[in-house]
């Protein structure tokens, strides 16, 4: 068979993981062709392609980031778009394609798949935010690189004894926040699923204070007082009509600083929690996930993705996997709460 491959939306660490399972076994296990398409769905629209075969996936199992690159390309907010998609699958004679992505890239999967394409979708997100899957990779590495950085904001904010807040990505669902927080023992935790107090923050900040140690917030970007007086986004919108968030941290350490009369500061993570290499447990779920997408497309499947259900891959609708984001439950949050102020 002739397998398309590519990348969507924000990198991930794993990304480079699936893709070679699926040239290995793609080539090794059923003699398929696999053609790269670069930089998610903008490689589809202009039909720009790179041949993957065995020598291109040589080494690049624990390499960050994705050899066929990645964009936010929405190819039906361009004109002709979903046009342009079937001329090129038609005429590189594509009889499957495995997009490896999250909402976005998964949405458009989604339509392909309706309107006839044969596909066969593998969900990526550091966010964790993809609905009918237990995780996604990328997700342990971003939690791992959220939870070093608090391990060492700890001992810098006790000897200065100011706040240190530190704003992690997590558009709409505070997984990473959730998840860093608790294993770095953070002070609080606010994520976008829970709209915060400004005054119970200063609250545990100051019994943080109290108790002789000094506090660490970990707020997602997109966290919001209930308010909403300190939402902030610079109202920049990518393809998908996402607002680029941002400045959460400094605005929430400003606030702080003024009513503790303690020194606060602001932390970014930014975008180096989703850079460089996938810890065990990503390099791990994405070569599964590749083995299993490459199955799939052999079973005959279509308007399916791989989803981790415990231990087990399975097989799920796309249309269910991207119908909804899969949010931080209130209970899950409420266990992260006893370890608050
Ligand atoms: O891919 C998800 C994500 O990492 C979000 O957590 C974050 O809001 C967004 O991407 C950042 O996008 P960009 O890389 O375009 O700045």
């Amino acid at each position: 068979m002739r397998i398309g491959i590519l990348t969507g939306g924000g990198d991930c660490p794993g990304l480079n993981a699936v893709i070679r399972a699926v040239v290995r076994k793609g080539i090794g296990e059923h003699g398929d062709e696999i053609v790269g398409f670069r930089d998610g769905w903008r490689g589809v629209l202009e039909a720009d392609t790179v041949p993957m075969d065995l020598h291109a996936v040589r080494g690049i199992l624990p390499r960050g980031g994705t050899v066929l690159g990645t964009s936010r390309t929405n190819p039906y907010a361009v004109d002709g778009g979903a046009d342009r998609l079937m001329a090129t699958l038609e005429r590189l004679g594509i009889d499957a394609l495995i997009p490896i992505g999250g909402e976005d890239t998964l949405g458009v999967a989604t339509r392909l798949a309706d309107g006839g394409v044969r596909v066969v979708g593998v969900p990526k997100t550091i966010d964790n935010d993809l609905d009918s899957t237990d995780y996604t990779f990328g997700f342990d590495t971003a939690v791992g690189v959220a939870m070093e950085a608090i391990d060492r904001l700890h001992t810098t904010g006790d000897s200065h004894h100011r706040t240190l807040v530190v704003e992690v990505m997590g558009r709409h669902a505070g997984w990473i926040a959730l998840h860093a927080g608790m294993a770095g023992g953070a002070n609080v935790i606010l994520i976008p699923e829970n709209p915060f107090d400004v005054d119970g923050v200063v609250a545990h900040c100051q019994h943080r204070f109290d108790s002789g140690y000094s506090p660490i917030i970990v707020v997602s970007e997109g966290a919001k007082p209930k308010n909403g007086d300190l939402m902030l986004s610079t109202g920049e919108q990518d393809a998908f009509g996402h607002v680029r968030l941002g400045g959460i941290g400094a605005a929430l350490a400003s606030v702080i600083e003024e009513r503790t009369g303690r020194e606060a500061r602001a932390v970014v993570l930014g975008h180096v929690q989703r850079g460089g290499t996938p810890s065990p447990f990503d390099r791990v779920l994405a070569t599964r996930f590749g083995l299993a997408a490459v199955d799939a497309v052999h079973d005959g499947q279509s308007g399916v993705m791989v989803a981790l259900r415990g231990t087990d891959i399975v097989r799920v609708p796309l249309s269910a996997a991207t119908a909804q984001l899969k949010l931080v439950p209130a209970e899950r949050y409420a266990e992260a709460e006893v370890f608050f102020g």
